[in-house]
């Protein structure tokens, strides 16, 4: 039963998935507004005279729509806008998988929805028992779609446990607290996120630029993002923050996504190419770094997209303050150290030919790891929706988890 393993467990167990050979399901998803267009009248800051939630109200990353969910594809961004409505598991698990949704945040509450969506047509004249056993089921299955961002296996447990607490209830009623369970992951993270907003204001109010890598801004997360928020908090305030927004290869998630998302919404972004940072930074060109987080161990050390790693020594060389950004979620109290977190490895074709080109020889051997660790030791501090946790990490991570 999934809710009493720990979270190696289920690594474990993705680990001989991947051994078999278990790849998933394909999936067929629907599109229902396969538009080509430009989003900034949906997205904008200016447009909405400052009202961040009225602006994104319109654009969501992720939402429950009559029975479904609807997610904006981000393999399509910046060019297409397109969202998928996703009606069974199977199309939740591939939309994790090939990064249609992404972000440690936002990956869980997909696959909190997604959870439901699998056992939502478990015959209600089922017995409890049989229900139960398909839950822990479906929650293995969705936990293997990616290794490193444990908000997927923290959101999978928490459903895991909810259903296990109404084990005298009947079906029908397991399935609508599973349900409520995924509304409150998908509610607390929009406020949780402006918190780490706000909390993390503190750290920027006096500077005019941070840089930041990958995408943690609103399209990781429910809205407001983990360390672009406070950024949205700083605008909120009439503060516009430049960020320099590290493009990320190989997915290019920084110049696809973040970049889109803040020029969307009128914050003064430039755009880096992932070599370009240590120059920006000899040049005091920013005052922080802030990057999200896809798992924090015990001991501060973080796992975040990959090049973070470089970019964190490249701040400690020139005194730049190095930031993580990331909800309580994104700790997994179970791992005492960054050596001990599991590393997606994704396909070679991503290195060799990113977007259709390709741009190495055939046959070429390559490492593609899709996230590093950044120790301890290189991070100022990690601000979360409680305050900013500061060295010694692991007594303030302990205080967290008391
Ligand atoms: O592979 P991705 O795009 O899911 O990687 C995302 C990141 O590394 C983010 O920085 C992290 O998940 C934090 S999102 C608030």
């Amino acid at each position: 039963m999934l809710i009493h393993q720990p979270v190696w467990w289920i690594h474990a167990m993705l680990i001989q998935r991947r051994q078999a050979g278990s790849r998933g399901p394909s999936a067929v998803l629907r599109n229902t507004n396969s538009t080509m267009r430009d989003a900034s009248d949906d997205w904008s800051w200016r447009n909405t005279g400052g009202s961040m939630s009225t602006a994104q109200e319109r654009l969501k990353t992720i939402c429950w729509a009559d029975g479904h969910v609807r997610l904006i594809d981000q393999t399509r961004l910046p060019t297409e806008l397109v969202y998928l409505d996703i009606t069974a598991a199977k199309d939740m698990f591939h939309a994790i998988r090939t990064l249609q949704v992404r972000g440690a945040p936002a990956i869980g509450i997909a696959a909190a929805y997604g959870l439901y969506l699998a056992v939502s047509d478990f015959p209600d004249h089922r017995t409890t028992g049989d229900f139960l056993a398909y839950v822990d089921k479906n929650c293995r299955y969705l936990a293997s779609a990616r290794p490193t961002a444990v908000n997927l296996f923290w959101a999978l447990e928490k459903l895991g446990k909810t259903a296990h607490a109404y084990s005298g209830s009947s079906v029908p009623e397991i399935k609508r607290h599973l349900l409520e369970e995924a509304h409150q992951i998908f509610a607390t993270d929009r406020q949780t996120c402006r918190q780490i907003g706000e909390n993390g204001y503190e750290l920027v109010k006096d500077l005019s630029a941070i840089l930041t890598h990958c995408n943690a801004g609103g399209l990781a997360t429910s809205e407001y993002g983990t360390a672009l928020a406070p950024v949205y908090i700083a605008a909120e305030k009439g503060h516009l923050l430049r960020v320099y927004a590290d493009e990320t290869r190989p997915l290019l998630q920084g110049a696809r996504i973040t970049a889109f998302e803040l020029h969307k919404a009128g914050i003064p972004v430039t755009l880096l190419c992932d070599n370009m940072a240590a120059v920006v930074m000899s040049q005091k060109k920013v005052g922080a770094v802030i990057v999200g987080a896809d798992r924090i161990a015990r001991n501060g050390d973080t796992a975040n997209k990959i090049g973070t790693y470089s970019l964190a020594i490249n701040a400690k060389a020139h005194g730049v303050p190095f930031y993580v950004a990331a909800p309580i979620s994104t700790f997994d109290p179970n791992c005492p150290s960054g050596d001990k977190i599991p590393i997606e490895e994704r396909e070679a074709e991503e290195v060799t030919c990113g977007f259709g080109k390709r741009t190495a020889p055939e046959g070429i051997d390559v490492y593609n790891p899709a996230f590093d660790v950044t120790p301890h030791r290189l991070i100022d501090g990690i601000i979360t929706e409680v305050g900013v946790v500061r060295p010694p990490f692991h007594e303030g991570i302990d205080r967290l988890f008391a």
